[in-house]
């Protein structure tokens, strides 16, 4: 079984890099893969950058060069929610593309046109064991819709609309991507994102410069915790 994990940001990711041994690191596409052994178990990690497009190209890159069973995207949200408030774990039942909107042309709002979809589910059965670790670390685990699009949400109308939209419980800028391809591909994913704001008119300039470590931080501890 290999796991393939992918996260935004070099604080998203370097706490898991540092723990894997067997370190084999590897280029495709301008990212970096470093595959071997985390607590005894295969992984690739890495990390894509930030915004829809680079995640889908590092998931498509990792599914053909890698083939990994599944993968997980880790790292730090905005919440959508009362249920999953600052430094809670959102883990996702489905994701959606909050920006993608064909509507005008007769289609609901988030369709992914080709695959005739809004909503990509995430393996339920890798959901469900990451809830099991969070619990074991005694962190607050909400299961939901994860809403991804390119753009930093800070407003509470936007925040609104997506919440409303999707019914989505957390907001960032990759998990719906890599889901995409996971789903193309026929690859089980999941997505954990620990809060880092409330995706509200403060969450540009204060929870997020405050909080985005710890929460990068936190998600990775719970990564840690599944392979342990
Ligand atoms: N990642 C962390 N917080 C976010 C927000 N408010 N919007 C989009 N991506 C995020």
């Amino acid at each position: 079984m290999l796991t393939g994990i992918i996260g935004a940001m070099a604080v998203e990711t370097n706490a898991i890099k540092a723990l894997i041994e067997e370190k084999k690191v590897e280029s495709f596409s301008g990212i970096d893969f470093v595959s071997g052994k985390l607590y005894g178990k295969d992984v690739v990690v890495a990390q894509c950058g930030i915004g829809k497009v680079f995640a889908g190209i590092c998931a498509e890159a990792m599914i053909l060069k890698y083939s990994p069973d599944r993968i997980i995207n880790v790292g730090v949200a905005g919440t959508l929610c009362e249920e999953a408030g600052l430094l809670d774990t959102a883990v996702s039942t489905a994701v959606v593309q909050h920006d993608m909107d064909t509507s005008p042309l007769g289609d609901p709002v988030g369709l992914i046109s080709g695959i005739n979809i809004v909503k990509i589910s995430a393996s339920e059965s890798l959901c469900e064991e990451i809830c099991h670790a969070a619990n074991r670390i005694g962190a607050k685990c909400v299961k939901g819709v994860i809403a991804s699009g390119d753009q930093f949400i800070a407003s509470k109308e936007k925040k609104a609309y997506i919440r409303n939209t999707f019914d989505a419980i957390a907001c960032e800028m990759e998990g719906a991507a890599i889901g995409q391809v996971c789903y193309v591909n026929g690859v089980d994913f999941a997505v954990i994102r620990c809060i880092s704001d409330n995706a509200d008119s403060e969450a540009g300039e204060m929870d997020y410069p405050t909080l985005c470590e710890k929460a990068a931080s936190n998600s990775q501890k719970l990564i840690e915790e599944l392979f342990r």
